[in-house]
């Protein structure tokens, strides 16, 4: 039993970790969380309250960063600003939180010897053409495009630099895209879901052609439990599905589960810089540590997501407005 500490983890891939945690081990955790737009303390409703204790703060706060990693033997990073088209809008508050945040992390590990795992995304290696052959490994090298890409590659340059200078116990994955129960309405998948639940046509960004290699949260979680168990120190791992899928084709099965025509969807003006594909090859992650997804099928994935958005109007219905507001602003 060990007792953890986990940031961000009123987010999307953050509760869902916590879920996974609390379902399979006997672990106990912290969740610290600043609760921003992103953060929903309904994510973790009916949890355990003799396991899952929620503290609500900043990762950049030193101070109570500090008195935290006192108290646990591990930390698993996920606290960040995490959407690409919010980091074209205003980059400031991905500086702050995902750079400055994750060295607040980084001088408390290192004052108080606390193992760490640093949560990242495979954006940090740029994008792929669609016909390339390649997929990222441990090895490509960073290439970000993005505010939000940019200041995550910050992030995982600042952890290999304290493993290597202070001897900081740390390792990073890099994650493809996730989908999932909990993902705020601002992202792909979940827009696109309660954009069909409302009457509303689902928005395709350019003409769709763009590819994202999807997994499950689930399945995240299951490779992060993996790396904090049997991962090596100062080393990064990839963690990915082989879920490649160009958008067009996300939004029209979509529809299709949603039992409407396939057809019903707008493009809308693309995204300033939008990377083309991500495409994520996990193999050391498997045959090092061997770690396998349990979601092998992505229709059946959406299936579960979509009604998953069906049961749980309540969790999300409060933020819709606001970000269609947001989007409609952008012509998106
Ligand atoms: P999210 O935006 O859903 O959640 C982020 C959480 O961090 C929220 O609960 C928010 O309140 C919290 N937070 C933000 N700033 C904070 C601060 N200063 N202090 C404390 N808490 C703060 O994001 P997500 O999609 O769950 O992503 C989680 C992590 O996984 C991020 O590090 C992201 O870069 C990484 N990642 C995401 C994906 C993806 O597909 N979403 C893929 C790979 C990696
Ligand atoms: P997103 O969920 O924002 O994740 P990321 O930018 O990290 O990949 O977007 C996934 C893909 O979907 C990306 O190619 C942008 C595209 N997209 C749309 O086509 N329409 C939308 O309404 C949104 C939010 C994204």
């Amino acid at each position: 039993m060990a007792r953890l500490l986990v940031t961000g983890g009123a987010g999307f891939i953050g509760s869902n970790f916590v879920h996974h945690v609390i379902e399979n081990t006997d672990h106990t955790v912290t969740v610290l969380d600043k609760l921003t737009y992103a953060g929903n303390r309904a994510s973790l409703a009916g949890l355990p309250e003799d396991r899952v204790e929620l503290v609500v703060g900043d990762v950049a706060d030193a101070p109570l960063v500090n008195d935290l990693f006192s108290r646990h033997d591990a930390v698993v990073h996920y606290a960040a600003e995490s959407h690409n088209d919010n980091s074209l809008d205003n980059p400031h508050p991905f500086l702050k939180t995902n750079v400055i945040g994750t060295y607040t992390l980084l001088e408390a590990a290192r004052q108080h010897d606390v193992r760490l795992h640093h949560i990242s995304t495979d954006e940090v290696y740029g994008d792929l053409a669609l016909d390339d052959p390649q997929r990222f490994t441990e090895t490509t090298a960073y290439n970000p495009s993005s505010p939000y890409s940019s200041t995550k590659a910050a992030s995982d340059m600042l952890v290999r630099a304290w493993v290597r200078s202070f001897g900081v116990r740390a390792t990073i994955s890099n994650c493809s895209n996730n989908y999932g129960p909990y993902q705020h309405v601002e992202k792909f998948i979940p827009r696109q879901i309660t954009n069909v639940i409302r009457g509303i046509r689902p928005k395709l960004y350019g003409t769709g052609q763009n590819v994202r290699d999807w997994i499950h949260a689930d399945d995240h979680s299951s490779a992060v439990l993996t790396i904090l168990d049997r991962g090596v120190i100062g080393e990064t791992y990839l963690i990915g599905a082989d879920g490649e899928e160009n958008n067009r084709d996300v939004v029209e099965t979509i529809l299709e589960l949603m039992g409407e025509d396939r057809s019903e969807y707008d493009l809308v003006t693309d995204r300033a810089g939008h990377d083309l594909r991500y495409a994520i090859d996990s193999t050391r992650l498997r045959r090092e540590l061997g770690w396998e997804p349990a979601f092998t099928s992505f229709r059946e994935g959406l299936e579960s997501t979509i009604a998953w958005y069906r049961e749980n109007e309540d969790w999300w219905a409060g933020a819709k407005d606001g970000v269609e507001a947001f989007y409609a602003s952008k012509g998106q």
